[in-house]
C-alpha cells in the first residue's frame, strides 16, 4: 500500500475486473482499480506476489471489495467484464492469453481484454484477431509515465482497437491514468508507444552529453539544470532525471533491458514501414554498452555512464 498513493477517483459504476501481471507497473495499477471501487481478481505467475497484494489490502479503508487472487489467467478472467494485463513482452502476453489456462479461455463473449504491456503492433493485431474469433474484444493499451506514474495513478495510456470496446474500458482505466486515448485501429497504441520511445532515446543521449560536458567544463550542473530547465532545453527527462544523472544514481526507474526490448520493437517496425531511425539505432547500441557495464537494471538515464 505504501507504494500506491490513492487519489480522488472519478465516480464510475463498480465493475468486475481481472488484472494479470503484478510487476513494478501492474501491482499499483491493480491496487488503484480496487481503491476506485472495482471488484478485482489478480493473477501473477509468481503467486506469492498476488497473495501479498491481497493481504496488504485486506480490510483497507475505502475498499468496497477485497482483492482476490486466482491460480491461472483463465480462472482470474472468469466472470470479469474487463481483463487488464501488464506482463513483459510478446511471448509473455501470448502465455497469459492463449491456451487452456489462458485468459481468453475463461472470458465470456463480449468481454474486453486490455493489454498494457509494451509489445509489438503485430502481436496486438494477432490477439485482436484471436479474441474476435471467440466473440471477445481486445485493446492494445501501452502506458507512459513509469513506476511513479503507476504508483500515483497518473499514467498516460495509448490505445488501439474498436471504438465501442474503448468506450467501455476508458472510465475504468482512468482509475490509474490521467489520460486514456484511442489512437486508431488495433496496433495503433503500440505504434504510438514506439513514437514515445523514439522521442525519448535521442533526447536522453542529448541530456547525458550535456551533463557530461558541463561536468568536464567545471560547471555547477545542479545550478545549470535549474536555469536551463526554465528555457527551451526543458524536458520531462531533464526535470526528472537531470539531477540523478549529475549524482550518478541509476538504481531506480525504467530499466535499460526494457528499453532495449522496446527499441528492438521500434527498429523491427521501422524495417517494415521504411522509417529511417539513425539516432535511435545508435542509442540502442549505446544501451548495449551500458548492459556490458552491468547496467541491465539501471534506469535509462545511465547513458551518461559511457561518457564519464
Ligand atoms: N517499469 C516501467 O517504468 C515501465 C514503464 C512503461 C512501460 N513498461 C512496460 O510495462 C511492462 C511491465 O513492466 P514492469 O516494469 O512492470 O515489469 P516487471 O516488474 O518485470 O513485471 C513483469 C510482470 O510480468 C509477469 N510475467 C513475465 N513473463 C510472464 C509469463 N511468461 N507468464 C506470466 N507472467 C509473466 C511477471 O511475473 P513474475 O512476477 O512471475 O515474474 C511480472 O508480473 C513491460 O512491457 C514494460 O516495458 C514499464
Amino acid at each position: 500500500m505504501a507504494s500506491t498513493q490513492p487519489r480522488p477517483y472519478q465516480p464510475t459504476p463498480a465493475r468486475k475486473v481481472a488484472f494479470l501481471g503484478l510487476g513494478v507497473m501492474g501491482t499499483p495499477m491493480a491496487a488503484h482499480l480496487a481503491l476506485a471501487g472495482h471488484d478485482v481478481t489478480v493473477y501473477n505467475r509468481t503467486a506469492s506476489k498476488a497473495i501479498a497484494l491481497c493481504a496488504e489490502y485486506a480490510g483497507a479503508s475505502g475498499l468496497k471489495h477485497p482483492i482476490k487472487h486466482a491460480d491461472t489467467p483463465r480462472l482470474a478472467a472468469q466472470g470479469a467484464e474487463l481483463v487488464f494485463c501488464c506482463v513483459g513482452n510478446d511471448d509473455d502476453l501470448r502465455a497469459v492469453t492463449l491456451g487452456a489456462d489462458g485468459a481468453f479461455a475463461g472470458m465470456e463473449p463480449g468481454g474486453i481484454f486490455i493489454d498494457h504491456t509494451t509489445a509489438s503492433a503485430e502481436v496486438a493485431r494477432e490477439l485482436y484477431g484471436a479474441a474476435r474469433t471467440l466473440g471477445l474484444r481486445f485493446i492494445d493499451a501501452p502506458v507512459s509515465g513509469g513506476q511513479a506514474g503507476a504508483q500515483n495513478g497518473q499514467l498516460t495510456v495509448m490505445c488501439g482497437g474498436d471504438a465501442a470496446a474503448f468506450a467501455a474500458m476508458q472510465s475504468v482505466a482512468l482509475s490509474f491514468a490521467r489520460a486514456v486515448t484511442l489512437l486508431g485501429a488495433s496496433g495503433s497504441g503500440q505504434l504510438a508507444k514506439m513514437v514515445n520511445q523514439i522521442c525519448i532515446a535521442g533526447l536522453l543521449e542529448g541530456l547525458a552529453e550535456g551533463v557530461a560536458f558541463g561536468q568536464r567544463a567545471g560547471l555547477d550542473m545542479a545550478q545549470v539544470l535549474a536555469v536551463i530547465s526554465q528555457g527551451a532545453a526543458q524536458s520531462w527527462q531533464m526535470e526528472n532525471r537531470g539531477q540523478s544523472m549529475v549524482d550518478g544514481k541509476f538504481d531506480f526507474g525504467f530499466a535499460v533491458d526494457w528499453m532495449r526490448k522496446d527499441l528492438e520493437l521500434v527498429l523491427d517496425e521501422a524495417k517494415r514501414n521504411g522509417a529511417r531511425l539513425p539516432v535511435t539505432a545508435l542509442v540502442d547500441q549505446f544501451y548495449a554498452d551500458v548492459q556490458q557495464l552491468g547496467g541491465q537494471r539501471w534506469d535509462t538515464s545511465s547513458l551518461i555512464k559511457r561518457l564519464t
